[in-house]
């Protein structure tokens, strides 16, 4: 039987490359350039699966076609927001994802940011390279300590959770839950977190708020101005979770007027475009979207992705199906 035609659409880390190449008629994107809107339209004409990323707009648009070829769109990436949820049904196309392999990573990420931003390393390093440094001193870049702060986690999945163990045990932070729905008391009480009914609740809780809810328009600009106002004055906001998440107007009056401590960013709005108001903000630490990019991490997603791309194509239901 002929093996089924996979078109993967980023480069991936060679070992899943090879994997993927033995087991399907695999066509992979060599020049690691992300395909189009109109590129994934007729991809979808052609394919029995596609492997996309965060980096594909699998939209409305590119799924307007009339009996796609394409069953099954296994995702590289917990997060598929960039997916038309709704259309893909339509469709009868299934989704899946690959969770749990990258939460440690992603949330090593946002502790790396909450650190850097706190203690103002970004700043410290621009000012070395820059041959600025004048030498040690009592006031110099003076920051702000983590350990034994509160830190709000806004979405207590399976990364919000990992940023918690990392902040209770490694800090000793006292930990603040948002969470859609209730979240077991035993899961909190193993951080000896409080859940709080909203985010007008939580944010003036806190010393650092970090989140990590899924993107997509439920939560689109979720951080606006209004909240924003309601964190403490020195207080810190870290994103790893989608740019969309946060309203970047609001969030860069907040940095230049000072009414936050400072903000740390893995994701942004329409990346890898940045606003450029952004770029101005000293009290800020950017990231281009590394949550995930380790060794360990990518290669476990990739074999996820086959794990599911194999149980879809052998008559069993992906364990990472989300549709
Ligand atoms: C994820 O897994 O969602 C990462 O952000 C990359 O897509």
């Amino acid at each position: 039987m002929a093996k089924p035609k996979v078109l993967v659409t980023r480069r991936w880390p060679d070992a899943v490359e090879a994997r993927l190449c033995e087991n399907f008629d695999a066509v992979l994107n060599r020049g690691d350039k992300p395909l189009t809107e109109t590129e994934i339209r007729e991809a979808l004409q052609s394919y029995d699966a596609i492997l996309p990323t965060v980096t594909d707009k699998v939209s409305s648009k590119a799924l307007d076609v009339t009996n796609p070829q394409t069953r099954i769109l296994a995702n590289y990436g917990v997060g598929y927001n960039h997916i038309d949820m709704g259309k893909a049904a339509d469709h009868g196309m299934m989704v899946t994802n690959t969770p749990d392999v990258l939460s440690e990573c992603t949330a090593d990420i946002a502790m790396t940011l909450m650190l850097m931003v706190a203690r103002r390393a970004g700043e410290g390093e621009r000012e070395l390279r820059a041959g600025q440094w004048d030498g040690w001193r009592p006031t110099h870049l003076v920051g702000t300590k983590v350990s034994g702060k509160v830190l709000g986690i806004v979405g207590f999945g399976r990364i919000g959770q990992e940023m918690a163990r990392r902040a209770h045990f490694g800090f000793g932070m006292k930990i603040v839950v948002f969470n859609r729905s209730s979240v077991a008391s035993e899961v909190l009480a193993q951080f000896n977190a409080v859940q709080v009914d909203t985010m007008e609740d939580l944010m003036p809780l806190c010393d650092f708020v970090s989140l990590h809810c899924p993107g997509g328009v439920s939560n689109r600009n979720l951080i606006n101005a209004r909240l924003l106002d309601l964190m403490k004055p020195d207080a810190f906001l870290i994103n790893t979770a989608r740019g969309e998440v946060i309203d970047e107007l609001a969030l860069t009056s907040a940095l230049m007027f000072d009414t936050i401590g400072g903000a740390a960013l893995d994701v942004f709005e329409g990346e890898p475009r940045i606003n450029p108001n952004l770029l101005q903000c000293d009290n800020l630490v950017m990231l281009p979207h590394l949550g995930s990019a380790t060794r360990e991490a990518r290669e476990a997603m990739g074999f996820r992705v086959l794990d599911n791309l194999t149980d879809f194509f052998e008559g069993r239901d992906p364990r990472d199906r989300v549709n």
